[in-house]
């Protein structure tokens, strides 16, 4: 017997202002014709005045607690991705914890920017699969509106705001890919690009800072490394291509989407695709696809999902999943 985290709830939640990408030409020499081109994005949603990362957290986790029929306490941890959260500390997760009345187990962040909900998903399954833990609210949260240089038209036109969750329960299994739940995971960094995606502040330079991107350089990491982390993570349960129901990619870019499902060898068919809605939400954007998918009627009970993302650091990863 082994054990397994399946996911038993899921939720999402986005704040009001839609923004689309006609209201940066009054401000940017830019154009919804360039944005949608090069990225793929046609609106993002951004947080209201005095919305925090952990605001939208508690909508989602709410959302996921209900979808479950589960009550906060049924919780043993959160474990929340974040590079956005509302304080230095305490955490994000434990505001989410004290919103959502949960008054037993434990919650923490983690910060590995937009791969942050792939990190996320293998601490959870870590924690299940070592008996810590039976069930695990993992969230992706973030309010990227606040880290944005309004005059650097190569990044500002591309982030949004948003928050989606999920809930891990142990559940038993057989040992093989035919289990539901998590059945493998790839993380990887690599510190030497750490000047090609950042935040030119932070905690010990006394400013918060804006977010700074070299997009030609990520770009080229991304399609390369997206699809080799999902192809190691394929590899580690012996699941093929043709087995794969759905890719949810991490939402950066639509063409990094389209050339990481083309080097897999899976059809478009096989994506969910939410970018043009979203914008780039960082750690929020997979568990928001996958929320959005489930609604859709895209992602259906016993479906494989391959989840890949990469962001700052650089870092990187994958988890597969039947559904
Ligand atoms: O989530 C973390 C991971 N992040 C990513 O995956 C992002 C990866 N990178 C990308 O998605 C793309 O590189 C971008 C969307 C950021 C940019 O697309 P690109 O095709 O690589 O364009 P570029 O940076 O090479 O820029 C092309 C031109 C430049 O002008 P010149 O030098 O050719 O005259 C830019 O100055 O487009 C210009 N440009 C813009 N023009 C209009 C850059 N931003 C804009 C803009 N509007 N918003």
């Amino acid at each position: 017997m082994t054990t397994r985290a399946v996911v038993v709830g899921l939720g999402h939640y986005l704040p009001e202002r839609v923004v689309p990408n006609s209201e940066f030409e009054a401000s940017l020499d830019t154009s919804d014709q360039w944005i949608r081109s090069r990225s793929g994005i046609e609106r993002r949603h951004f947080a209201a005045e005095g919305e925090t990362t952990s605001d939208l957290a508690t909508q989602a986790a709410k959302k996921a607690l209900r979808s479950a029929g589960l009550e906060a306490n049924d919780l043993d941890a959160i474990v929340l991705a974040t590079s956005t959260a509302d304080l230095t500390f305490p955490s994000a997760a434990t505001m989410v914890q004290s919103a959502i009345g949960m008054t037993r187990g434990f919650a923490f962040d983690v910060q590995a920017v937009c791969a942050g909900f792939v990190y996320a998903m293998a601490n959870a399954n870590a924690l299940i699969v070592s008996g810590q833990a039976k069930r695990v609210m993992v969230i992706g949260a973030e309010t990227f509106s606040r880290i944005m240089d309004w005059t650097d038209r190569s990044t500002c036109v591309l982030f949004g705001d948003g928050a989606g969750a999920v809930i891990l329960e142990a559940q038993d299994g057989v040992g093989d890919k035919t289990d539901r739940g998590i059945l493998s995971v790839d993380l990887n960094s690599d510190g030497q690009y750490r000047d090609i995606l950042y935040v030119d502040g932070g905690v010990s330079t006394h400013t918060t800072g804006y977010l700074r991107m070299q997009g030609k350089e990520v770009f080229r990491h991304a399609v390369e490394k997206l699809a080799k982390t999902a192809t190691t993570a394929m590899e580690k349960i012996d699941l093929s291509n043709d087995e794969v129901d759905w890719i949810v990619p991490h939402q950066a870019n639509i063409r990094i989407i389209q050339g990481t499902a083309k080097k897999l060898g899976l059809s478009m068919d096989h994506v969910v695709v939410t970018v043009q809605d979203h914008g780039n939400t960082s750690a929020a954007s997979i568990p928001l696809a996958l929320s959005v998918g489930v609604e859709r009627g895209q992602i259906k009970t016993g479906d494989v999902v391959v989840t890949e993302a990469i962001g700052g650091g650089l870092a990187w990863g994958a988890v597969v999943l039947r559904w």
